[in-house]
Parts: structure tokens; sequence; C-alpha cells
């Protein structure tokens, strides 16, 4: 069977710990969408593990695909590699032949485009690994695609029609000459080729490229169980989420689909989590209407001036960013940091269609008096229950707020050993109001960072 495990707002909803978590279960732990943007730590038997790339399955020895959705830095595949080989690991991952491959000036162009925009403040705040412009090139069918890496004659083909267009386009339309770049060589044909054919030879000597689907429907048709890990989340979702403050790549569960070769009933017959934080956190640009305080450059209208009346409510939301540990896993940024949103939830279980939720950072909100939720938004005089379809709507739209009491700080260790009854009841007043608002059961509590400290209250396989 399959279970597809989706971040249910703007990524960071801890979803690499319940990967880890049910991935005991698993099999075959497969990515389905995005690249090295996805920061995870996994915490296992003491040690910590910050991946951005290669599935959480990695590090407990399952067999990891990176799908055709996805896209592929090798740079990063083998560095991660070859860091879990050096602390005594043996990761087992495969790679679709026909995921796209994250070239050096993809990230050159990513970084171009970003500083281009921020001079009207228009910037998406990417995590600069070069996602967009290499979805783009797929998108374009300009790319290069991992099964190109093999095959030097196509390899060289494809670069030579790509890099000259790059050159083009660094030069002519962003006025920027070549030689003044920190990374001249992200544009220099025969390095490109030379280091990329290298990669090739790699991939094959290890034996790494698979047919993804074809691999999958064999796993499946044997019986294995096939995790789907999405990275990133719902509203980052190019297609469902907040345009254009999103990644380029669907992370809904439709993507898992898509973006691996197994088809949708069998992603359909499975179970689909939903990982939910209990509060909201958020990096980089774009409306937050449940924001309590904000990051200089990312929030609009706050600069941390104390007196700027965005900086109000700054308290709470570092205390929150610090116990929580809110900084980015790949860029070290702190995260803007909100009240759970509910709107944004109801429409994440219709996208995704949930089956069940893993909610997490119970323990991060325990001590505070009043927990607090944007339950519905109020746009031009009407209430809504879920998230409007544009930006510029979703920016206007005031959350109304409901008030829980909060819960106090406990043993969170022994509360994961003794299971659900033991949460606080505070917390469980609020779990309970989350599932009646999406409609699904809550499988699994987040308590703390460690594959331990989670309550587990439901196995979806
Ligand atoms: P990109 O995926 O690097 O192009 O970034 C696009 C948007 O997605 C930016 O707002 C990023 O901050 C956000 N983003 C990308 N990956 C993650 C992630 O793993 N967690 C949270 N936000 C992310």
């Amino acid at each position: 069977m399959t279970v597809t495990i989706v971040g249910s707002q703007l990524g960071d909803e801890g979803k690499g710990g319940i990967v880890d978590v049910y991935g005991e279960e698993a099999d075959v732990v497969v990515r389905y969408q995005g690249g090295d943007n996805a920061g995870h730590t996994v915490v296992h038997e003491g040690e910590e593990y910050k991946l951005s790339l290669v599935p959480s399955g990695a590090i407990r020895g399952k067999v990891n695909v990176l799908g055709n959705g996805c896209v592929v830095n090798p740079r990063t595949l083998f560095d991660e590699l070859d860091a879990l080989r050096e602390r005594g690991l043996d990761p087992d991952v495969r790679v679709a032949e026909r995921a796209h491959v994250i070239l050096p000036y993809h990230r050159l162009l990513d970084g171009i485009e970003e500083e281009v925009k921020s001079e009207d403040d228009d910037e998406i705040g990417t995590t600069g690994r070069g996602i967009g412009p290499t979805y783009e090139d797929k998108a374009g069918r300009r790319g290069v695609r991992v099964g190109d890496l093999l095959d030097q004659s196509v390899l060289r083909e494809r670069l030579e029609y790509a890099v000259p267009q790059k050159r083009a386009l660094v030069e002519d339309v962003y006025g920027l000459a070549i030689d003044d770049l920190d990374d001249p060589e992200a544009l220099d044909l025969e390095a490109l080729y030379d280091e990329f054919a290298g990669y090739g030879e790699r991939l094959a000597g290890e034996e790494m490229t698979v047919n993804a689907g074809d691999f999958l429907a064999d796993r499946l048709a044997a019986g294995d169980n096939v995790m789907f890990e999405g990275a990133q989340g719902t509203v980052l979702d190019i297609d469902h989420g907040n345009y254009p403050f999103v990644t380029s790549s669907n992370p809904t569960a439709g993507g898992a689909a898509v973006g691996s070769g197994v088809a949708p009933g069998a992603v359909g017959d499975g179970e689909v989590v939903g990982i939910v934080k209990a509060y909201l956190s958020r990096v980089g640009s774009g409306p937050m209407p449940t924001e309590l305080g904000g990051v200089p450059g990312d929030t609009p209208g706050y600069d941390g001036d104390p007196e700027n009346p965005e900086t109000e409510r700054e308290e709470l939301a570092t205390y929150i960013r610090e116990e929580g540990h809110e900084f980015g896993t790949v860029t070290g940024r702190p995260r803007r940091v909100g009240w759970l949103d509910v709107p944004m939830l109801r429409h994440a279980a219709r996208v995704n269609g949930f089956t069940g939720l893993a909610v997490n950072h119970i323990d991060t909100l325990a001590g505070l008096d009043e927990v607090k939720v944007g339950h519905t938004y109020r746009l031009d005089g009407e209430a809504l229950d879920t998230m409007p379809a544009t930006t510029e709507k979703w920016a206007d739209c005031e959350a109304e707020f409901r008030s829980f009491d909060g819960w106090d700080d406990c043993d969170w260790a022994d509360v994961a050993a003794e299971g659900y009854d033991a949460l606080p009841e505070n917390a469980k007043t609020y779990l309970e109001y989350l599932e009646a608002e999406l409609d699904a059961a809550v499988y699994a509590v987040g308590v703390g960072p460690g594959r331990e400290e989670t309550v587990v209250r439901e196995n979806p396989f």
C-alpha cells in the first residue's frame, strides 16, 4: 500500500520526523517533487541529520527514490550521500531517469532574478537552490534530465542548446558581465560538460538510476509498503498555493502520482496524512493573515523598528521562534511566526484528501496562557472559512481568532511513552477541534524533535 505525507501549511511542518516514524513500516520512501530546497532534520538514535535532497528514509536503511517530479542537483546528492557514508550509514538512493538536473546556471539565475525582483520588493525569498529556473527549463523543454547524464553525446547536445541561451540571458537581458560573476564556470560549456558527465559516470557506476514508475510498480506488486514524502507544503504548491510566493512544483497529494509514475488510483487507495504544525511559520515573502511578529525584509510592512506597530506582538513570536527552533534548515534564516491558520488547513484538507493528521510542536506552545487560532477570515465584510484563490485577496483577509486555554509544560518523553491519553487535557481539546474542522483523525502528535518524542495513535500502514 501507499502512504503519502503532505505538508498542510507553508513547509517546515516537521514532515521528516513523521516520515521517519511511519517510515519504519515502509520498504520504499519516495520524493516526488522539489529538490535540495527541502531542508529537513531527522534525529535518530541521538544523532541529528540535516538533509536537503536525500529522503529521510536513508537514515533508516530504506530504499529511497527521487522521482521524476524532482529536480536533482548531483553536487548536493553526492555530498549528502558521502556525508552519510562517513557517518557509518549505507544509504540506498535511486534517481529517476526522468528527473531533471539542476545545473550551476540554474542557481545563478535564481539569484539574479531574486536580486532584480528585490529592487521593487517583489522577491519570492527563494532558497536560492535553482529550483524555479530548473522547472522553467523542464516546462520549456530545454532541460537536462538525469537520463541524459548517462549518455555523453546527449548531454553535450543539451548543453550546446541551453548554455548559449543562458549566457545571452545573463549578458543581454540582465546586463551582467559573465567574467565578473562569482562563478563564471556556471556558464562555461566545457566545464559543465566535464563535471556533469562525471556525475553520469558515478550514477551509472553505482547503479543509481531507475525508471521510477516501473521500479515502484514492481515494488507495489511485490507487496511492498511505499511512502511518498512530500516536501514544502500545500500553500507553496505552484497550483494550489499562494502564487507567486510558491515553489515551482506540486507538493500536494496529486503530485505523488505525477511525480513518481505511480497511478493516481494507487495513491488514492492509500492514506494521505497531512502534517500540521500547531502554529504557523513562513520562510520568505507573502501574506500571512495570522502572523504574530515578523522578520525584517520578509514581512510586508515590518522593519524591526520598535516604534513600528507591527513590532507589538514580536515578543510572543520571538518566544515561539526560539522554542520551536524556527530557523531555516537550509538557509538558517529566521522564520516568520503566526497562530494556526484554519482556513488554510481546510483548503489543504480538501486539495489533498487527508485521511489522517499528524500535529507537531504541541510542546512548543506549552506554557502559554492562551493559544489562538485563526478560525475564519473576514474579507470585504464576509466571513470565509477557506483561502481565496488569489494572493491579493488572501492578503486582504483578516483572521478572526478563537482562543483556547493553554497547556502546561510537562515531561514530554513520558507523554510520548504513555500515549495520547497522557497529553494535557487542553492540548487534547485543541487537537479535537482540529479533527472536527478538518474531518480527519489525529494519527500522531509531535511533542519534541526526536523520533521517540512522537505520540503515535495510529500507524497508517
Ligand atoms: P524555492 O523552492 O527555493 O524556489 O523557493 C520558493 C518559496 O518556497 C520560497 O518562499 C521558499 O522560502 C519556500 N520554500 C522552499 N522550500 C521550502 C522548505 O523546505 N520549507 C519552507 N519553505 C520552503
